[in-house]
């Protein structure tokens, strides 16, 4: 077979994902199965839950993907899997599962750092990419600018002090009891409201920096409905019509930062061209702002795809191509790390 298929294997948090991409870029397969159900009822993701919910789901999910792609695991060139970072009983399950079909298959195994596929997920979209790239990875753990020159080649600008972006979002969609995941539950009850009704001061924009900082936002939101000083207890002040206005204005603040924040490190370091993944990069506002702020601004900003903003295989799969490209081959002692 010319074409040089990888098996993706993800497994750092609450999805479990499997995929073939054939050259980096083809995607010929993706199977996730997500565990938003299983951890919803507790607010967030239970690490226990996650491990065993993965133990479950992982070989059918690599089944699956070998079925949906057509391919026998012989026309494989490489498995790849997210090793770093993630929650370590989770990272586990995926880790061990390569190994054994690495080891029982005898194909090359590569482990991958799961920001830098979140990233590879925007590449992967662009037919020659021009580098360098500002890159804006946003999701539930990270919040982070880097300075890209290759697929692997990140020099981190800024990051968050506290909460990440989508952290925040889940905060705040639980204060507003909304549900988990925050962010799409946001983004959801804030379609007809008003962004502009509560003007959330934007964080971190009088300085120079391109750091962020999100939990102030957070507190902000409780002191406008419970009041100056009010605790998650506390009954509501305002009218809880004003809920669509509210999450408007929340998602509003958070995403009109990331935009600002984004076009900022263009104009200091000169670089033209925007990448944005993560989970929190689905966000509607987030897209149509940051295109605004970019044109505005003579810069041009890709979008990983939805489907492969949140957690996926595909991105992994990717990545874990450019990496046996370079001949970089991981063995069976191969570790996981919940920190990057
Ligand atoms: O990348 P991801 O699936 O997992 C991590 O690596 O963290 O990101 C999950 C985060 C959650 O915080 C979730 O609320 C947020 O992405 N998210 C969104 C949207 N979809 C997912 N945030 C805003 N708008 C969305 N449509
Ligand atoms: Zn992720």
């Amino acid at each position: 077979m010319s074409q040089s298929l990888v098996l993706g294997i993800e497994s750092s948090c609450d999805e479990t994902a499997a995929a073939v991409v054939a050259n980096g870029k083809q995607v010929l397969s993706s199977v996730v199965h997500t565990q938003i159900e299983e951890h919803a009822a507790w607010g967030g993701v239970v690490p226990e839950i996650a491990g065993r919910s993965h133990l479950r789901a992982i070989r059918p999910a690599i089944e699956q993907a070998l079925s949906d792609a057509g391919i026998h695991h012989e026309d494989l060139a490489g498995i790849a899997v997210t090793n770093r970072p993630g929650l370590l009983g989770s990272l586990l399950i995926g880790a061990t599962a390569a190994k054994a079909l690495s080891w029982a298959w005898q194909k090359p195994l590569v482990g991958v750092h799961h920001i830098e596929a979140h990233v590879y997920a925007a590449l992967m979209t662009i037919e020659q990419p021009q580098f360098p790239y500002i890159t804006l990875v946003v999701s539930g753990g990270h919040t982070s600018l880097y300075r890209t020159t290759s697929p692997l080649d990140h020099e981190l600008l800024g990051c968050t002090r506290d909460d990440a972006a989508g952290e925040a979002l889940d905060k705040a969609a639980k204060m507003l009891n909304l549900g988990y995941p925050g962010g799409p539950a946001i983004q959801q009850a804030a379609v007809d409201g008003n962004p502009k009704a509560f003007p959330f001061k934007l964080p971190m924009l009088d300085r120079d920096s391109l750091e962020f900082s999100f939990s102030g936002l957070k507190t902000a939101l409780l002191y406008t409905i419970k009041g100056p000083g009010g605790k998650m207890d506390d009954p509501w002040i305002i009218d809880r019509e004003n809920m669509t206005d509210l999450c408007a204005s929340f998602e509003y603040a958070v995403t009109e930062t990331l935009a600002r924040k984004c076009v900022r490190a263009c104009k200091q370091t000169g670089i033209e061209r925007i990448l944005v993944g993560g989970g929190v990069a689905c966000n509607k506002r987030l897209r149509t702002l940051m295109q605004v702020s970019a044109q505005k601004a003579g810069l041009e900003a890709v979008f990983a795809p939805p489907a492969y903003c949140t957690d996926n295989a595909v991105m992994i799969a990717g990545l874990g191509y450019e990496l046996l490209q370079r001949g970089q081959i991981d063995d069976l002692n191969l570790d996981v790390f919940a920190r990057a």
